[in-house]
């Protein structure tokens, strides 16, 4: 314990599994006290050293005020935060016609509430330690795709909130930094797969078949996808958290940098080439 009071400290979200998790043992290997929130714990953090795991459902604001007071409380933060990174995230799909109000809404409390409702709380933490914010975000906040609206949006909104939060956050020279990891090999493509098809089980059967070109067509695209190596966007969160003077935005990734050029091209343009690597061109319209 007295060996963690000399530790620079951090917390982060979504520490169970996938980026998060890597994140963890990256950052304890760097030198740092984990704080590592966990919605579920699975066990495998708590037999690390100099972790402590704190349960934290990022949509419940109690919840993460709860987090806060823990990590407070606890020696290890005596000196603040040395940085917060909002990484718990989970993907909703579909055609936007097909997706349920209330995925809809799950999109958003996780992805983009979530991230504020921990910020607020843990912002004295942050200021206390002379720390930073890192959200983790993704290339679809530049350019929106298609059966990926509800991400896409959801990431744009935290994008647009970290924009305005930094300038805020300036008068206590507290950056806020965002990431956007390209695809990455995690369980969270699968996770969303599940979720969409109990969507589609409970969707009017005339509505779904309206969709079924489209439906292939992403299909299609996601089993074209490559995703990259976690240790990738680990290593660009780690360099986030590290810099002395951090960038607004970091990218892991080329296809991440390749939709953040997209977002640059006239709309035009970019929805031509986005229909076609989707070949929604092809697609034709169900009956109606
Ligand atoms: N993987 C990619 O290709 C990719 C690309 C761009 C951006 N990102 C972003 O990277 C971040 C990490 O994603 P990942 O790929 O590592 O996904 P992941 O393996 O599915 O991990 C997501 C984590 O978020 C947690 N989480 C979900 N809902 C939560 C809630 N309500 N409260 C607290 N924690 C919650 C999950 O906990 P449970 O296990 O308990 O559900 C899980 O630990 C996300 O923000 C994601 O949008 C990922």
């Amino acid at each position: 314990m007295s060996e963690n009071r000399h530790k620079r400290a951090v917390f982060l979200t979504g520490a169970a599994g996938g980026i998060g998790e890597a994140l963890v043992r990256e950052l304890i290997e760097s030198g740092y006290l984990v704080f590592a929130g966990v919605r579920r714990s699975r066990g495998a953090l708590d037999a690390l050293p100099h972790v402590v795991t704190v349960p934290v459902d990022v949509t419940d604001p109690d919840s993460v005020e709860d987090a806060a007071k823990e990590v407070s409380d606890h020696p290890a933060a005596a000196h603040g935060l040395h940085a917060l990174i909002n990484n718990a995230g989970v993907i909703v799909q579909g055609p936007l016609e097909l997706v349920p109000p209330a995925e809809l809404r799950r999109q958003f409390e996780v992805n983009t509430f979530g991230p504020t409702h921990v910020t607020r709380s843990f912002l004295p933490l942050v200021r206390s330690g002379g720390g930073r914010v890192v959200n983790v975000s993704a290339p679809t906040a530049r350019t929106p795709l298609p059966m990926l609206a509800p991400i896409s949006a959801s990431k744009a909104a935290l994008q647009a909130l970290s924009d305005a939060q930094r300038l805020e956050l300036a008068a206590w020279n507290i950056p806020v930094i965002v990431v956007e990891p390209g695809a990455t090999e995690t369980s969270i493509f699968a996770s969303a797969d599940a979720a969409a098809k109990a969507a589609a089980g409970s969707a009017d059967p005339d509505l779904l078949a309206l969709y079924a070109g489209h439906r292939a067509a992403f299909a299609e695209v996601m089993a074209r996808q490559k995703n990259g190596p976690v240790d990738r966007v680990v290593r660009t969160i780690v360099a986030a958290v590290e810099a002395r003077r951090p960038k607004r935005r970091y990218v892991a990734g080329s296809d991440a940098r390749a939709l953040g050029m997209l977002s640059r091209l006239p709309a035009g343009l970019r929805e031509r080439l986005i229909t076609s690597s989707f070949k929604l061109g092809k697609v034709s319209a169900g009956a109606a």
